[in-house]
């Protein structure tokens, strides 16, 4: 793995909505995730998981937002889920008032946040790598607006569910 990139290896879908979850558990202060990674690669799976972490109704399944572009939830923080893969352009952005979401009272997940560069900066990058046909890397980033012990107790709490 990179220098300064630390991270896991999920072995199922399952896996990787218990990471989710696992961090969302661990949130109770705004926070910006961006999640980066190809058709597949388990962004939204992994979104499923964060929101049953924020204690958003299981009744109420998290889907792509593809083609709404944004979809809220709310739990014990709103979720607001993004997905940017349908975007043409930087500026479309202006028109869902993107901006106002980056620093909100709740958890704002950005999927396909690797399509314009510029948008890096601040939150927790997630990068989710196929592997194959079961198994993702997830990179964790952690920018400067993210509490410095979340990446570590995030790890320490997946360890403790999944020994090797
Ligand atoms: N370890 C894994 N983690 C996440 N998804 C996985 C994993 N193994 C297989 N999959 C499958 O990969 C697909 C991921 O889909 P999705 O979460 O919608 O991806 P994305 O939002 O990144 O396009 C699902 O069909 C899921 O069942
Ligand atoms: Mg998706």
């Amino acid at each position: 793995m990179r220098a300064g990139v630390t991270g896991i290896v999920s072995e199922s879908p399952e896996q990787t909505r218990a990471f989710g979850r696992i961090l969302g558990a661990l949130l109770s202060a705004p926070l910006l995730i961006w999640l980066a990674g190809d058709l597949g690669a388990g962004k939204t799976c992994l979104t499923q998981g964060l929101a049953l972490g924020l204690d958003i109704p299981a009744d109420e399944p998290v889907t792509s937002p593809s083609y709404t572009l944004m979809n809220q939830y709310r739990g014990r923080m709103n979720l607001f889920h993004f997905d940017l893969y349908r975007l043409n352009r930087i500026d479309d952005l202006d028109d869902l008032d993107f901006a106002s979401y980056l620093d909100t009272d709740g958890v704002t997940v950005v999927e396909w946040a690797d399509r314009f560069g510029e948008l890096e900066g601040g939150g927790l990058r997630i990068r989710l790598t196929t592997l194959d046909e079961n198994r993702r890397r997830i990179e964790l980033h952690a920018g400067d607006k993210v509490p410095p012990d979340l990446v570590a107790r995030l790890l320490d709490a997946w360890r403790r569910e999944n020994p090797s």
